[in-house]
């Protein structure tokens, strides 16, 4: 711990994008609110900043994404309802939704890219270390990703991201990270430091196969870097630009994450988190599983 370093509180969702992958299902309702199992896709990160200790909750948001901030506030006539009619039980987790959570929403009103919704948040977050969770991935394992990162940051006094070993064929999909092992860390052979990131690359032009999950915890700099960012890959301002800047000052480390993490953003990767979950959710797990053996594949 370096002493320096102040406690991560607050956690950027940057929710504004379009959710083109998955039209038609995101022609009317936000691609963050499609069901996995029993729950929106957004839940599944606010659960996760819940338990990484995050206190403040900002959404970057922009228009037809009102039914994040209907989720996450009050429902009081729901909620009578339920007392009402004796599902207590019910109305109590319609009560708890945000887990105390204080929420924020500011606007990213154009599609710039993800660093300039990141830096929409910039007046929010103010002059102290941040966590971004990207609401489409579900990162799923013995310790809260989020919590994981934290500690790292705090310990080290430097940004920090989850990576995940992608195949070849799918590279050119993920931000790429130029990286090498920490040397005696207590994250052992998880944790590098990281050289230099690549947006997106070919499989020839790719540095490694390393690809970035979608949970950083980052310093505030990164803000004065994000606003100095000129379009990159896609001719959008990229997040992944910004952290080359911080890799360049040796102020950034990667973390080979220890569980699974879906792209829950793409078909395919949605289907597998939605089968997954559901094998592993206490109600539904047995029958479920049970169901599937009966498809004799
Ligand atoms: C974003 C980031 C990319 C990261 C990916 C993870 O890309 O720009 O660096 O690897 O998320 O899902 P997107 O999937 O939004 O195109």
């Amino acid at each position: 711990m370096t002493g320096k370093t102040k406690k991560v509180r607050k956690a950027v969702l940057p929710v504004a994008g379009l959710g083109t992958r998955f039209l038609p299902a995101t022609k009317a309702i936000p691609k963050e609110m499609l069901t996995v199992v029993d729950k929106p896709l957004i839940q599944y990160a606010v659960e996760e900043c819940i338990a990484s200790g995050i206190e403040h909750v900002i959404f970057v948001t922009g228009r037809r994404k009102n039914a994040i901030e209907d989720h996450f506030d009050l429902a009081p006539e729901l909620e009578s309802f339920l007392e009402q009619h004796g599902k207590h039980d019910a109305a109590r987790m319609v009560h708890e939704i945000s887990g105390g959570l204080r929420i924020s929403y500011t606007r990213q009103s154009e599609a710039l890219g993800l660093g300039h919704a990141v830096l929409c948040a910039a007046e929010l977050v103010g002059d102290e270390p941040f966590a971004v969770l990207l609401g489409d991935v579900i990162m799923d394992g013995p310790v809260p990703a989020t919590r994981e990162l934290i500690e790292i940051c705090e310990e080290t006094g430097a940004g920090a991201i989850h990576v995940e070993r992608v195949p070849r064929e799918r590279v050119h999909l993920y931000g790429i990270v130029d990286a090498a092992p920490e040397k005696n860390s207590r994250w052992g052979d998880r944790l590098l430091r990281v050289k230099n990131l690549v947006e997106k690359p070919s499989a020839e032009k790719a540095p490694s196969n390393l690809g970035v999950t979608g949970r950083y915890v980052l310093p505030p700099e990164i803000f004065d870097y994000l606003a100095t960012t000129k379009p990159g890959t896609g001719g959008e301002i990229q997040l992944t630009d910004g952290l080359c800047r911080l890799a360049e000052a040796n102020k950034l480390f990667a973390c080979i994450y220890e569980g699974k993490t879906y792209d829950a953003g793409d078909k395919l990767g949605f289907l597998e988190a939605t089968v997954e979950m559901a094998l592993k959710n206490p109600k539904l797990g047995k029958d479920f599983r049970t169901y599937l053996r009966g498809l004799n594949l």
